[in-house]
């Protein structure tokens, strides 16, 4: 049975890409990635770009963006009514006329919660493959979140879960919005609150629980500001988000 969040996004997926503001939010995420992960300006991804794999993704309003910046992207995602309308999108963007044109297209998304790399590159990356939505790749160059993290219960183990999704030299960026003090929990309103496991991630424990998960040149700095309206306030206000960022060992 699916849990709160599951259920609340389930109910959201079909209608997800007609909110403005998320619409805003992923396209800002994108915007900050591109500015700084260097594989994301390369002339050929197809031949020399980055393997993305993204958590929470949703119906894949950054996936779809990142596409033409890299060779391929697996999403993952909780919510199964998310994944429907992913794979529909996919679908309608990259008709399989054939096997070399679905894997041509090289996204894809699954609906599972990923806890250890080698079971899920061994199943839901292999099953990926075998239908011809993408290659199977043996580890990713860059795993990517947008929006996902303050749903997710314990930051200490997904962190140590993306390292090992990782190549080494790989990368690490993670955008979500700012816990700036007791105004933070606006950001939902009250209805959407359950299934919220944090308002908004810190500067100061992102740097140390990615640290603390292996990574090295560590980065956590604030990268946009999403604006939306709080109905208990009746106004519009500015939410800070941070990007995290970091960088597998070589
Ligand atoms: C606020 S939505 C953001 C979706 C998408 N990234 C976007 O910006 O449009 C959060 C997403 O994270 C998913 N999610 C929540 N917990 C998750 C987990 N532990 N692993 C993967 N996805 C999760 C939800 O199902 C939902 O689709």
């Amino acid at each position: 049975m699916a849990n709160a969040s599951q259920a609340r996004f389930n109910a959201e997926a079909a209608a997800w890409d007609s909110n403005p503001v998320t619409v805003q939010s992923s396209a800002l995420a994108y915007k900050s990635l591109l500015e700084r992960i260097p594989g994301l300006n390369t002339k050929n991804p197809r031949e020399d770009g980055l393997d993305v794999l993204e958590i929470g993704c949703g119906t894949g309003l950054l996936s779809f963006s990142l596409h033409p910046h890299i060779r391929s992207l697996i999403g993952v995602d909780t919510a199964a009514g998310m994944i429907d309308v992913f794979a529909s999108k996919a679908a309608s963007r990259f008709p399989a006329t054939s096997a070399s044109a679905s894997s041509a297209a090289n996204i894809a998304a699954v609906n599972v919660l990923l806890a250890d790399p080698d079971d899920f590159l061994l199943q839901e990356a292999a099953a990926l493959a075998r239908q011809g939505r993408v290659e199977r790749p043996a580890r990713f160059d860059l795993v990517v979140s947008h929006l996902t993290l303050h749903h997710i219960p314990d930051m200490a183990a997904v962190l140590k879960t993306v390292f090992g999704c990782l190549k080494p030299g790989g990368r690490v960026a993670l955008t979500d919005f700012e816990d700036t003090g007791p105004e933070a929990v606006y950001f939902h309103p009250e209805e959407k609150r359950e299934g919220v496991e944090r308002h908004g991630i810190k500067s100061e424990e992102m740097e140390r629980l990615i640290g603390e998960a292996g990574f090295e040149d560590v980065k956590v700095e604030r990268a946009f500001v999403l604006e939306k309206f709080v109905e208990e306030e009746g106004r519009e206000r500015g939410f800070p988000f941070l990007i995290c960022l970091g960088r597998r060992p070589a």
